[in-house]
């Protein structure tokens, strides 16, 4: 459906706009179409179509550490802890040291461990949902899409599920300053959550170093090549990253899917009908409205002068990729506006690509095959309370703050 994009001038585009927080999807065109490396004087070159965004991805010529400029002017306004971590965490760093940490994590995080877990996510879903079965209503986010994330990387990282609530509340403080410009006034909250959090991370790293079991954390510390391990900061960074960025990427997944589901009836019953739709729905809902709009936080930055349509961009300066312009980009996925579940999404950059490709990529997949059938298929008379949703207001992230349900 063409919108009324052709009113939109790139020159007025303003990521803080909440018409544009709203519905980015008519931005998104105009900006590939008329100004696909676009200058904003907040954010950099905003890169809009699938092409360059998927080349700037795999294009080594970029880094995603920070420049020392940018570094000293957050350093001068976030609390220790936190600057630790935006400076330690395997997003936000560049090769050699990505590589040596990403191959150890990759040792550790194996596609084997995370299909080992599919029965326990699978009985996980049906406890939930078995509980959630004679409410007349109920909130996708709160009841299901929220908790079930973090019940999925607590069971992988072996840590007691009565830590779950503090977890999600640490995860949720470091994530709160970021937007634009950054929220100072959420820095002393992610600082104390970070000391806190880098706290109970070392005990578990210690704890686990005396008594190794089967889990993610044991496997990360005997994780091993060249004669190298990951150090504790980098096991703690690991632990903490892991919490952050495998929660409300899968919490967004799920609750995004099921209000695509609930306004697509049709789409819903095939869902419900047919097994092997359980990938397709994931995949579509990753390309149509992904958790992530834009690549790492921090954007990315040339190292040497890159030229991209035309533009010449040079070291300092950052680009911001729009991973879900991409994902609409009429020249690889055809009628791109139509959610459709038989599409071929091979190409959908949801999960980034190169070298920080998504390390959870698969756990988020098999979290979202699990839950969303299960859910279409426990409360078939599933209908809105309200069908307009409410985004969190964010350039990066696209996340309902609440999708109240009732069951008929
Ligand atoms: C549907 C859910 C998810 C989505 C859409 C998603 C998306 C992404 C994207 C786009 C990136 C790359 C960012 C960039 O290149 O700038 C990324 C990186 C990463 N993700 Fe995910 N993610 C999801 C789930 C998870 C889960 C469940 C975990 C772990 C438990 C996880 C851990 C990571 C880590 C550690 C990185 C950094 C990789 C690196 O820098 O080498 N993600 N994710």
């Amino acid at each position: 459906m063409e919108t009324a994009g052709a009113a939109l001038d790139p020159r007025h585009w303003d990521p803080r706009d909440p018409a544009f927080r709203h519905d980015p999807i008519p931005w998104y065109r105009v900006l590939r179409e008329q100004a696909p490396v676009h200058h904003h004087p907040e954010v950099g070159y905003v890169v809009s179509r699938h092409a360059d965004v998927d080349h700037v991805l795999r294009d080594e010529r970029f880094g995603v550490a920070t420049p020392p400029a940018w570094r000293e002017a957050f350093a001068s306004v976030a609390p220790p802890s936190v600057r630790m971590l935006s400076e330690n965490l395997l997003l936000f760093v560049d090769p050699p040291q990505h590589t040596r940490v990403r191959a150890l994590v990759s040792q550790a995080f194996t596609p084997r461990r995370v299909e080992g877990l599919r029965p326990r996510l699978t009985e996980m879903v049906d406890t939930m949902l078995g509980d959630l079965a004679s409410a007349p209503s109920f909130d996708i986010v709160h009841d299901i899409a929220e908790p079930f994330p973090i019940m999925a990387i607590t069971e992988l990282l072996a840590v007691p599920d009565s830590d779950r609530d503090q977890l999600r509340d640490w995860t949720l403080a470091l994530t709160a300053f970021d937007d634009i410009p950054i929220d100072v006034a959420a820095l002393p909250a992610a600082g104390r959550a970070a000391d806190e959090f880098l706290g109970y991370a070392a005990a578990l790293v210690e704890h686990r170093r005396r008594d190794p079991g089967d889990d993610l954390i044991s496997a990360l510390i005997a994780a091993e090549a060249d004669g190298e391990t990951l150090t504790n900061d980098e096991l703690m960074a690991m632990i903490i990253l892991l919490l952050i960025a495998g929660h409300e990427t899968t919490m967004s997944l799920i609750s995004t899917a099921v209000l695509l589901l609930l306004d697509r009836p049709d789409v819903a019953a095939e869902v419900r009908d047919d097994p092997n739709v359980a990938p397709g729905v994931v995949e579509e809902t990753l390309r149509f409205m992904g958790p992530l709009q834009v690549a790492s936080g921090g954007g990315r930055w040339p190292h040497e002068v890159v030229e991209l349509c035309g533009v010449d961009v040079a070291p300092g300066a950052m680009v911001r990729l729009l991973l879900g312009s991409a994902n609409r980009d009429p020249s690889v996925f055809p009628d791109p506006d139509r959610f459709d579940l038989h599409r071929n999404n091979s190409r959908h950059v949801a999960f980034g690509k190169g070298l920080h490709f998504c390390v959870g990529a698969a756990l988020g997949r098999l979290e979202g095959q699990v839950v969303i059938p299960a859910v279409m298929r426990r409360f078939p008379k599933l209908a809105f309370v309200d069908p307009t949703p409410t985004w969190r207001s964010s350039f990066v992230t696209r996340q309902l703050m609440e999708l109240p349900v009732t069951t008929g």
